[in-house]
């Protein structure tokens, strides 16, 4: 597939060098958890206190993407391994920018999050947001888990599709016993001084 390609990575302009520009270092923060879990609404809080901070960001979410560069996918476990390829070099790009950029997906497997942290390298954070299945189906925000119980949905994140409990992330915080302002506390004390210059 790549012969005859040539790519010139190593004579372009480079992260170091927007990073000057822009005053500050990248980072992709990858939140993994289930749906339901807070990822969104974190990712937001987050995204939004950096930018009133100066910083230049990007939030990618799984909601989104999935209307745009994955829309053709859906849910098996070969589609999310894709899905997550995509997401993994999107973000690349936008860390290779200069950017801090905010990722919210499911990213169920260790396989897939070894596959995003394999694209991305050092830049790579990430955060598991914990939250039990049962106070996430409890919560229910947009209505699928009642929807996944009923069988309307199928390959269902927790229900009939797995999710590994990360074993190696680099922060890990509950949203079921803490608040959100606790919880943005405890990303930013973690996250600051990684992209401030
Ligand atoms: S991932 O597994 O490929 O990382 P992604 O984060 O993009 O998933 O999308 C998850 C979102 O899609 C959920 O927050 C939910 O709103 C919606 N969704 C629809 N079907 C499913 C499903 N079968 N399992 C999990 N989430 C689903």
């Amino acid at each position: 597939m790549a012969e005859n390609i040539h790519p010139i990575f190593d004579s372009i302009l480079q992260k170091e060098d927007k990073e000057q520009l822009l005053k500050q270092k990248a980072l992709v923060i990858w939140m993994t958890g289930l749906s339901g879990s807070g990822k969104s609404t974190l990712a937001r809080a987050l995204e939004n206190e950096l930018h009133e901070k100066g910083f230049l960001t990007k939030l990618l979410d799984g909601d989104n993407f999935r209307t745009g560069l994955s829309k053709d996918l859906g849910f098996s476990a070969e589609d999310r391994l894709e899905n997550t390829r995509r997401v993994a070099e999107t973000a690349k790009l936008f860390v290779e920018t200069g950017i801090v950029t905010i990722c919210s997906f499911v990213s169920p497997t260790n396989d897939i999050r070894k596959g995003v942290r394999d694209v991305i390298g050092d830049d790579y954070f990430e955060v598991f947001i914990n939250c039990p299945f049962e106070v996430c189906a409890e919560r229910d925000v947009k209505g699928l888990y009642a929807k996944a119980k009923r069988g309307e949905i199928k390959n269902f994140t927790g229900l009939d599709a797995p999710f590994d409990e990360p074993t190696n992330a680099d922060l890990e915080i509950r949203t079921d016993n803490q608040s959100l302002e606790k919880s943005l506390e405890q990303l930013l004390n973690n996250i600051l001084s990684k992209v401030r210059c």
